[in-house]
């Protein structure tokens, strides 16, 4: 049975990784989840045969919380809107997060009776230690995603003042200090643990609540990050290796997604920690008079049909609007009369890492027609008519050529380069940084105002006139 179950935790661990790599690319993404699903199946089922090797038997219980957690999921995915994908990541996350709380808190109330003397055994100071990281780690992840669901669905403020810093670096030392007494100067009441408990589920809360509002899908990475390491310090409590290296695998990915965001926004990671990003800021620069020129879907549908390369920037805008397969009509219709289509992606379009991506395969474009940010600012050089669909900060040209700007350093689509450039937006508001966007009034620029899936379809309408 033993030999069994070995190998099941193998087969799985494998098709987790595979699963992961499939993940990097867009062509082989879905076939990616659908096999790390699978890796985790197997998990499942290898922890369900589990006890029949040990001679226990809570199978009742097991398959109540089983096909509670299953029919939650299956409602919860399956009503989710596309733009609210983070909110959900973030909920599923603080769940991972009071998985390991759960499993530490039962393993700390075993340990009592050892410490007490009335059950022979010893708790060693790694194990110890091990299982009271898992449940702190556990801990902020929990409240802290609660709390990055709250700020996503707009449901908590942002909340701010001068010493969150001082209190948050306090309440961690003063955790670590009780950790430590705990460890050295263990004693048969569960007071303590309980406190160290308290604390932990305090900490994500006041870790989070200051971090600004949209900055919430780098801090739902790195709390996926820590769910990932307590997930592993399970592992280690239970001897169990698929536990610790899925564990492990969620961890570092966390933190590769993280740093890589930052680096996507030059931004340190400290710096969103802190915040200090967001406001309205209008560039440090004086513009002088500047004018926005507006443009009608006739001029704009003339310009698509007669180019040779339009290159469509999607960015948050095109998720709400849900403007995605009507783009790809306008697309459809452009390459029948031999216009070049390609979509731009910035890395951080939209508010979650591949938003784009996701969007753009749901209305079915070809994989090919996807350029990152390089090859799309190299074809940008040669493209006649870029078309900005609900793209803002990832195309500011501020942040090339304006030091006193926020966003100076952040590389971006450098739409400047094409021949003329269309933005499809509602208004002159600024995008999620808060920072005025100079591109609005270049003379390039040609602003369509209007809910993006009705301009394109006014474009899709237009062309198809011209026959
Ligand atoms: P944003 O800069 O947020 O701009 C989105 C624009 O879409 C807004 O200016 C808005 O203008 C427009 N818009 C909204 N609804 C629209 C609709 N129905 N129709 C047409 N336009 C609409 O978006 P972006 O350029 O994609 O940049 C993403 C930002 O998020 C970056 O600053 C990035 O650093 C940040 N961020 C991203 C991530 C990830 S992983 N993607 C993570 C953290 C932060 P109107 O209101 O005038 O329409």
């Amino acid at each position: 049975m033993e030999a069994l179950i070995n190998s099941l935790y193998l087969i799985s661990v494998v098709l987790l990784i595979v699963g992961l790599r499939r993940l990097s690319s867009p062509a082989t993404a879905r076939s990616g989840n659908l096999v790390a699903a699978g890796g985790m199946g197997i998990a499942i089922l290898a922890s369900l045969i589990t006890p029949l090797e040990q001679g226990d038997n809570n199978y009742l219980i097991i398959l109540i919380a089983l096909v509670i957690g299953t029919l939650i999921g299956l409602v919860m995915s399956n009503r989710v809107a596309m733009t609210a994908m983070p909110e959900l990541v973030s909920l599923f996350n603080g769940l991972g997060g009071a998985c390991a709380v759960a499993i530490s808190m039962i393993e700390l109330y075993q340990y009592q009776s050892v410490f007490a003397g009335q059950e022979e055994g010893v708790v060693n100071l790694g194990k110890h230690a091990t299982t009271q990281l898992a449940m702190l780690i556990g801990g902020i992840a929990f409240t802290g995603s609660l709390i990055a669901y709250g700020k996503l669905a707009g449901k908590i403020k942002d909340w701010r003042f001068s010493y969150t810093g001082f209190l948050n670096i306090g309440l961690l030392l003063i955790i670590i200090g009780f950790i430590a007494y705990r460890l050295f100067l263990p004693d048969a009441s569960f007071v303590l643990p309980a406190i160290i408990l308290l604390l932990a589920l305090g900490y994500g809360v006041t870790f989070v609540m200051p971090i600004g509002g949209a900055d919430m899908p780098v801090v739902i990475s790195l709390l996926n990050a820590f769910t990932g390491v307590a997930a592993a310090l399970a592992g280690i409590i239970y001897d169990n290796q698929l536990m610790l290296i899925g564990g492990i695998l969620v961890g570092s990915s966390g933190t590769i997604l993280t740093v890589l965001m930052c680096n996507a926004m030059n931004r340190s990671l400290l710096n969103v920690i802190i915040g200090g990003f967001g406001g309205s800021v209008a560039s440090g620069r004086d513009e002088g008079e500047r004018v926005v020129k507006e443009a009608s879907s006739n001029d704009v549908a003339i310009m698509l049909r007669y180019s040779s390369t339009v290159v469509v920037v999607p960015g948050y805008g095109m998720a709400v609007a849900q403007a995605q397969k009507v783009c790809k009509e306008l697309d459809n219709l452009l390459s029948v009369n031999g216009v070049n289509v390609y979509y731009a992606i910035h890395p951080v379009a939209g508010r979650m890492p591949g938003h784009m991506n996701v969007l753009l395969a749901e209305a079915d474009v070809p994989y090919p027609k996807l350029l990152d940010l390089d090859d799309a600012n190299e074809l940008l050089k040669e493209t006649d008519v870029t078309l900005v669909v609900g793209a803002n900060d990832v195309v500011n040209p501020a942040a090339l050529d304006d030091p006193s700007s926020p966003i100076y350093g952040m590389p971006i689509l450098e739409i400047l380069k094409s021949k003329n450039v269309i933005v499809l937006k509602r208004s002159m508001s600024a995008g999620y940084s808060g920072i005025e966007n100079p591109l609005f009034f270049h003379e390039k620029t040609k602003m369509l105002f209007g809910d993006a899936k009705g301009s394109i379809q006014s474009l899709v309408d237009e062309v198809k006139q011209m026959g």
